[in-house]
């Protein structure tokens, strides 16, 4: 992938649904009992790997013309024995998540993924699913995926985890569904919060306060409409693009903005971002328009509670700091170190290339602001966060771009290239 500079970005943009609450309407649809409508699914190949395991445990799963996706649930106790492993791909949501499912049900299944997801850390939900009884085990014994689980009767637990993550917090809330008492989790600062949202919509007994969230054993969920609100994970590149190309305006339609996903807003709106609001909607997930017109930007520390609630936004933020005035500290943010790549070693490779001054860190980076980019060869390592990131990079360097393995964008965002090349002007 070639990608050129541009003089700015200019228009109306919907960016699809966001990653995170899709993979969670098929996931609750799925147990629960009767039909659930999902409308703005996001259809990339994470959130398919997730409808593709529901599918081999028997739940029917349907797409209608216009993008509507339809589960006819199965009720908690209704899922099948997989006859084959469930292969997971690139997607850590999906092996995560799902493990929580997995480990109450009343049969044995292995997940696996791709090379990546074969690396990632999985003894944060071993320990805790193994705690309230599950028999979950990484068959290589490296702590990693394939996963071998059988499930058992599972216990309430009260637990606390080492890092805020959704993903964590999300497989214990699901397996405390199906447990003998009230489960709760206690995270160091609180992770993006569909699971417990989404829950409740469904029928559970999920309460939150502060960074600790507590799911009573549920009898039954009920399927239910779902409108999946634009990924701001997936809107950071426009918003950077815009903010960064001199003489560019972006009206990007139909963001979720819920406050545990939003801090890459917040964070550079004190850099100096002028982004705008509009049409605030939704209860649950909200949504918004979001303007955004180019800016000058100041260096800052970015640290402690907003970190989970930026943490796929990170690398592009850090791009940002590249052309903000002064010095951007990125601390606190080691979680970084264990995504679909190192996104801290990868980041402060790929932009050393492009001419950027950044220092590495253990848990973040530092990045001097103002030396202009060019044009390097990108190594993505797959990492679909990376090849967008310097896809954006790529438009303010001087000279052409070359992205490695591009296509790994169809991860979380198959119409990238077409949306960015729409808004472009050279
Ligand atoms: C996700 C949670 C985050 C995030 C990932 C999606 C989720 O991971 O990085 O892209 O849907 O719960 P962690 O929970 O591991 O931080």
């Amino acid at each position: 992938m070639i990608i050129r500079p541009a003089r700015n970005v200019r228009g109306e943009l919907k960016v699809p649904g966001d990653k995170s609450i899709s993979h969670r309407s098929i996931m609750f649809g799925s147990i629960a009992k009767g039909r659930t409508e999902i409308t703005g699914f996001l259809e990339s190949a994470d959130c398919l790997s997730t409808i593709s395991c529901f599918r081999k445990m028997g739940v029917e799963i349907t797409r209608g013309s216009d993008g509507t996706v339809t589960v006819y649930g199965r009720g908690l106790r209704g899922l099948k024995a997989p006859s084959e492993v469930l292969d997971c791909g690139n997607s850590g949501t999906t092996t995560r998540l799902i493990s929580g499912i997995l480990a109450a049900q009343d049969f044995e299944t292995t997940l696996t993924g791709d090379e990546s997801i074969r690396k990632r850390p999985m003894r944060r939900i071993i320990e805790p699913l193994s705690l309230m009884g599950a028999d979950i085990t990484s068959v290589l014994g490296n702590d990693c995926s394939p996963l071998r689980i059988c499930g058992r009767p599972l216990h309430g637990i009260e637990y606390t985890t080492k890092v805020a993550s959704a993903q964590v917090k999300s497989a214990i809330l699901l397996a405390g569904l199906y447990a003998d008492g009230p489960t709760s989790v206690t995270e160091p600062d609180l992770s993006r919060n569909h699971t417990e949202l989404m829950g409740r919509y469904f029928g559970a007994d999920i309460t939150s306060s502060g960074t600790t969230a507590t799911v009573r054993p549920a009898a039954e969920l009920y399927g239910r409409k779902v409108e999946v609100a634009g990924d701001i994970s997936s809107a950071i590149y426009f918003i950077t693009a815009a903010l960064l190309l001199p003489g560019s305006e972006v009206l990007i339609r139909g963001v979720g903005v819920n406050p545990t996903r939003f801090g890459s807003v917040k964070v550079l709106r004190e850099m100096g971002a002028d982004i705008t609001l509009l049409n605030e909607s939704g209860e649950g997930d909200p949504q918004a328009d979001l303007l955004v017109r180019s800016s000058g930007l100041k260096g800052v520390t970015i640290g402690g509670s907003v970190i989970p609630a930026m943490i796929d936004e990170l690398p592009t933020v850090a791009l940002a700091a590249c052309f903000a005035e002064g010095t951007t500290v990125i601390k606190d943010a080691a979680e970084l170190r264990v995504k679909e790549s190192d996104r801290i070693a990868l980041m402060v490779k790929n932009l050393r290339a492009m001419g950027a001054d950044v220092e590495e860190t253990t848990d973040g980076m530092i990045v001097h602001g103002g030396k202009p980019l060019h044009g390097a060869r990108i190594d993505t390592q797959k990492d679909h966060r990376i090849a967008m990131t310097f896809a954006v990079a790529a438009l303010l360097a001087e000279g052409e771009t070359e992205l490695a393995d591009g296509d790994c964008v169809n991860i979380s965002y198959p119409e990238f290239y077409q949306d960015l090349d729409r808004l472009t002007i050279r």
